[in-house]
């Protein structure tokens, strides 16, 4: 159970809040590359509590920048993109990728008031068909390397699920919270009759949390061994990655999941899948992997479908409130794996708020390759990877 005033610091993510501090010390994923066109160079965004607009100027640069222009404060996503920057729809004034004001044109020549005004703006990086960006202070880490980012033997894929009406951290605090998958997932399958979640059928007899700080990453690791009738099998791996990050085996697939905070209440999730070749072989793929849009997970009633991972998931996190109050929860022996992400939380903030460096920045690029994390199968998993006909992505599609 959390205070009011603790569960406030954890889930509220603006400017100058303690978790929003936290989270701009990292990169995080806004969105695929292809959505920028030429035909349509500029989209309109809000990350962690901020209007903004990302565009592509005419130079091939991204920009990410305030929303509202410093002038009159009208939206910039209304202005043109030009050569050099965009220009505001309003009065016409400028601004580079660097929020940098490059022209006024009904203010005196050479008045020096241009100078004076700058625009907020973010750094933008693609990666692996994927844009992020850094809100933090500056010098700005290394965006990692993440190994699915850059591997060459097998196929990526970009899945984009829609909006979650729900704050991130209840996205994360699932992330540690192994003993779900028996009843939102497995159960919940089974009672409609679906195959799909067999292999988390099986009662879970110890699981086991350990704190990993560094020297590339930080995070909780899990690990559960399940007791069946005649077998026991220990399964580690899917960690969270701190602060807003999972990294999960999904059939035949491995996936980064990041969360990425829209507001306090809203949450962007998307997905890089990676699929390996079969003897790891190189594979000949774009450097743009595909995209695919996970279409609505409710019912035209307004309904959770409950038919798939994604929906389940969304399910118990909406409908724990937009901004879940922790002071009404009862932890019990199971969720130890929550209260130990919660206390690294706690524990960075307070470095943040101290003017520290957070865990898991990489700054060496000799260190960020390729940051790989090792994901122990068991034996079942085996089986269940071998005889699962269509990734999980594939069945959302279907
Ligand atoms: S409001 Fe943008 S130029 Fe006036
Ligand atoms: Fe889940």
């Amino acid at each position: 159970m959390l205070s009011r005033e603790e569960n406030a610091m954890f889930t509220r993510v603006g400017p100058d809040t303690p978790a929003g501090s936290l989270l701009r010390r990292y990169w995080h994923p806004i969105g695929p590359a292809e959505e920028i066109t030429p035909e349509k160079p500029k989209k309109r965004l809000k990350i962690l509590g901020e209007e903004l607009v990302l565009f592509r100027d005419a130079q091939g640069r991204y920009g990410l920048i305030g929303e509202h222009c410093p002038h009159r404060a009208t939206s910039l996503y209304y202005g043109t993109v030009e050569d050099d920057g965009i220009r505001c729809p309003y009065h016409g004034w400028k601004f580079d990728v660097h929020g940098k004001c490059l022209e006024q044109p009904f203010e005196p020549a050479g008045s020096g008031f241009k100078e004076k005004v700058c625009q907020t703006a973010y750094p933008v990086q693609e990666m692996a068909g994927l844009l992020f960006t850094y809100m933090g202070p500056n010098p700005a880490p290394l965006l990692p390397r993440w190994d699915l980012l850059v591997r060459e033997d097998g196929f990526r894929k970009i899945v984009v699920l829609p909006v979650h009406n729900c704050n991130w951290l209840q996205a994360m605090e699932n992330s540690v919270d192994p003993t779900h998958t028996y009843f939102l997932h497995a159960h919940q399958f089974k009672a409609r009759g679906m195959a799909g979640g067999d292999y988390y059928y099986r009662p879970i007899e110890k699981l086991e949390f350990e704190e990993v700080r560094g020297p590339l990453w930080a995070g909780v690791l899990k690990k559960r061994t399940y007791a069946d009738a005649n077998e026991k099998e220990t399964e580690a791996g899917h960690p969270l990655i701190f602060p807003n990050m999972l990294y999960a085996p999904q059939g035949p697939d491995l996936v980064i999941h990041w969360r990425t905070p829209i507001d306090d209440t809203h949450t962007y999730i998307v997905w890089m899948t990676f699929r390996p070749s079969a003897q790891g072989e190189r594979a000949e793929q774009s450097e743009r992997p595909p995209v695919e849009y996970l279409p609505q997970l409710t019912t035209p009633e307004g309904e959770y479908q409950m038919t798939s991972f994604a929906s389940q998931d969304m399910m118990a996190w909406e409908t724990q409130g937009a901004v879940f109050d922790r002071s009404r929860e009862n932890l019990g022996a199971a969720d130890r794996g929550i209260t130990l992400y919660r206390k690294m939380l706690r524990e960075q903030i307070k470095v943040v708020l101290d003017g520290g460096e957070p865990l898991g920045l990489i700054r060496d690029p000799e260190k960020n390759r390729s940051v790989h994390f090792e994901v122990s199968r068991g034996q079942a998993r085996e089986e269940y990877t071998k005889t699962w006909s269509a990734s999980y992505h594939d069945r959302q599609a279907g």
